[in-house]
């Protein structure tokens, strides 16, 4: 079957990746793809978010499926936008109806989802321009540090934790009066610190059951020993030690099922992956948001260690045979490094041509921000590519990235030394 996969980063590399490895898939489009994708599938110069021409490309080439990487199309209604068209409603779509994808798209419907389901989540009330004041009085009740959340999408950057009292009124007001966030501020979600270690959990779900997916953990910060600004993530490891089998079992009944079981109580239509983001208070998982997509570059990790045709798992979710399944892992370990433009997560340059990527041996190459300058491949973006390696440890397997990395060459080239060292 042909397949069209929505997205440009190394997320969609690692699925674009697996996806041409399985005998069902014919031909694999990709909108709008990278540098990378464009060497092993075909790559059309689309919006995800544009959704006529998302209509036209897949009535031309005849395409049966359609997976999408990041949230904005499905925050943006595309599982809707397929289901309610004559012509595209038998056409399956990998990714949760717009109501799911609330999950992530407004984080006042998560918190109401989390409580209404008894799933633990951190204390939190939420506040408008009305009621800022209330929303100040509310903060002076709390300890620090302080948590404020822009209710819609931020790019990542709506989330701020503030130690003073008066400056994390001063920034409710901002976010809230001052339009920080612009819309996606216009309502913030106030949250009881937790503190502990971050984890997550990630799941693909037909809507009625659901497979859990191997552990990772990524790196944030753009600094080593996580400090400095976040970005969307520096690197990852999979699995992850920490995450015991009782920790699993804890996560699985208190969180994951009652999520899905949710999502049948609420009538919410949901075919993908949810991406649950975890803080382990002393031993205890506690939700602190929802994704509704996978994790960027924990993909990198996760998708590389499945062993089961990806095509296949897409189609059971498709049909809601899941439950049919049994998800197949590979034991060894998988990391990956990422390579960033010199600058970010601030101002960064593009246009610098990549060198050395033929001379990559034992390792994969997951492009994100690049493209094509002729016959050069040239960064594009400020994450540019992620070197994901395998190895019986994960020490073995970061060895790899990090000798591969050796060979690769971009002008101002930047990447974290640490991955895992949190971990050994
Ligand atoms: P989010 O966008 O919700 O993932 O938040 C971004 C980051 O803020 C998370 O990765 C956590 O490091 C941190 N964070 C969010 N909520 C909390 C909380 N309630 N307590 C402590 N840290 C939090
Ligand atoms: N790596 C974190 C994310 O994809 O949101």
């Amino acid at each position: 079957m042909n397949i069209l996969l929505l997205g440009s980063g190394g997320r969609e590399h690692a699925f674009a990746w697996k996806m041409i490895q399985s005998p069902l898939c014919d031909t694999l489009f990709v909108a709008p793809g990278n540098a990378g994708m464009a060497s092993i599938a075909t790559v059309v110069a689309i919006s995800p978010t544009d959704f006529e021409a998302v209509k036209t490309l897949v009535l031309e080439n005849n395409i049966q499926m359609v997976v999408v990487g990041p949230e904005d199309p499905l925050v943006k209604g595309i599982f809707d936008f397929f289901k309610n068209d004559a012509q595209l409603a038998a056409i399956p779509v990998i990714g949760p109806s717009q109501l799911g994808a609330q999950l992530e798209g407004s984080k006042e419907f998560a918190k109401e989802f989390l409580v209404k389901h008894n799933i633990p989540t951190a204390a939190y009330d939420s506040f408008t321009a009305e009621t800022v004041e209330q929303g100040c009085a509310f903060l002076s009740t709390l300890q620090p540090p302080y948590v404020l959340k822009a209710d819609g999408l931020a790019a990542g950057k709506g989330v701020l934790i503030i130690q003073d009292l008066a400056e994390a009124q001063q920034e409710l007001r901002n976010m809230l009066i001052g339009q920080k966030f612009g819309a996606a501020s216009a309502k913030v979600v106030i949250e009881e610190f937790l503190d502990g270690i971050e984890l997550s959990c990630f799941v693909l779900t037909d809507g009625k059951s659901y497979k859990i997916l191997p552990t990772a953990k990524d790196y944030k910060r753009i600094g080593e020993g996580d400090m400095g600004l976040n970005t969307g993530g520096m690197g990852a490891v999979s699995p992850v030690s920490f995450v015991t089998d009782e920790l699993m079992q804890k996560i699985e009944t208190r969180i994951v099922q009652p999520t899905i079981d949710g999502f049948q109580k609420d009538g919410i239509e949901y075919k993908g992956f949810v991406f649950i983001g975890l803080i382990n208070v002393k031993g205890e998982p506690i939700v602190i948001e929802y994704n509704v997509r996978m994790g960027d570059p924990e993909t990198e990790v996760v998708i590389p260690r499945l062993k089961t045709d990806l095509v296949e798992l897409f189609l059971a979710v498709a049909n809601e045979k899941l439950d049919q399944i049994t998800l197949e892992v590979d034991e060894r370990s998988a990391t990956t490094v990422m390579l960033v433009s010199g600058g970010y997560p601030e101002d960064f340059e593009k246009g610098k041509i990549i060198t050395g990527l033929e001379n990559v041996t034992d390792s994969i190459v997951f492009h994100a921000g690049t493209k094509f300058e002729g016959t050069d491949v040239v960064s594009n973006g400020g994450r540019v590519m992620a070197i994901t390696s395998y190895g019986d440890t994960f020490p073995e397997a970061l060895a790899k990235s990090y000798a591969n990395i050796e060979k690769i060459h971009f002008e101002k080239m930047n990447f974290r030394k640490d991955i895992g060292n949190d971990l050994l």
